[in-house]
C-alpha cells in the first residue's frame, strides 16, 4: 500500500470484495470494525499515515448523487481508494492502478490481480 493507490474490485454480489478489504485493513494493522459501505457508499479509514477510502458503488444512482455527495473531493491523489462496483461510476473515477477480479469457487474464492500502471506493477511485485 502506498498513498494514491487506486484499486478496483470486481466480482458478483458475494464474491468477497468487502472481505478482501477487511483482510487488507487488518494486514495494515487496523483494529476497528470494517462495515460494508452498502448504504453509505463510502467508509473512511486512517491507518498510521495512510488515508483510505472504501467505496461500494452498487447503489449509486448516477452522476447527480455522485456530485452532491462530494465524492469528487475524495480524490486528492494521496488517499488509497478501494472501490467495489467501479462500473457503476464509469467516467467519474480516477483510473485504477490495480484491478482485482474475484470469483466464487465452491467454498473458496479465486482472485485475479492485474496492474495497469508503474505504481500498480511495483505493488504487485511485492505481493
Ligand atoms: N475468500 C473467501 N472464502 C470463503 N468465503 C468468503 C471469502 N470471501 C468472502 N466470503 C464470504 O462470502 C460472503 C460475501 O462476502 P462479501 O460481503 O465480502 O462479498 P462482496 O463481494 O463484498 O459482495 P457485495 O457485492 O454484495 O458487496 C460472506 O459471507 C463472506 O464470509
Ligand atoms: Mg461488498
Amino acid at each position: 500500500m502506498r498513498p494514491g493507490l487506486v484499486i478496483y474490485l470486481y466480482g458478483d454480489l458475494g464474491a468477497g470484495k468487502t472481505t478482501l478489504v477487511r483482510g487488507l485493513l487488518a494486514a495494515l494493522g487496523y483494529l476497528g470494525k470494517v462495515k460494508s459501505p452498502t448504504y453509505t457508499l463510502l467508509e473512511p479509514y486512517r491507518v498510521d499515515e495512510l488515508d483510505l477510502r472504501h467505496f461500494d458503488l452498487y447503489r449509486l444512482t448516477g452522476e447527480d448523487e455522485w456530485e452532491s455527495a462530494g465524492f469528487r473531493d475524495e480524490f486528492d491523489g494521496a488517499r488509497v481508494l478501494l472501490i467495489e462496483w467501479p462500473e457503476k461510476a464509469a467516467g467519474l473515477l480516477p483510473a485504477a492502478d490495480i484491478n482485482i477480479h474475484l470469483a466464487i469457487g465452491g467454498t473458496g474464492r479465486s482472485a485475479t490481480l492485474q496492474s495497469n500502471t508503474e505504481t500498480g506493477d511495483q505493488c504487485l511485485k511485492q505481493f
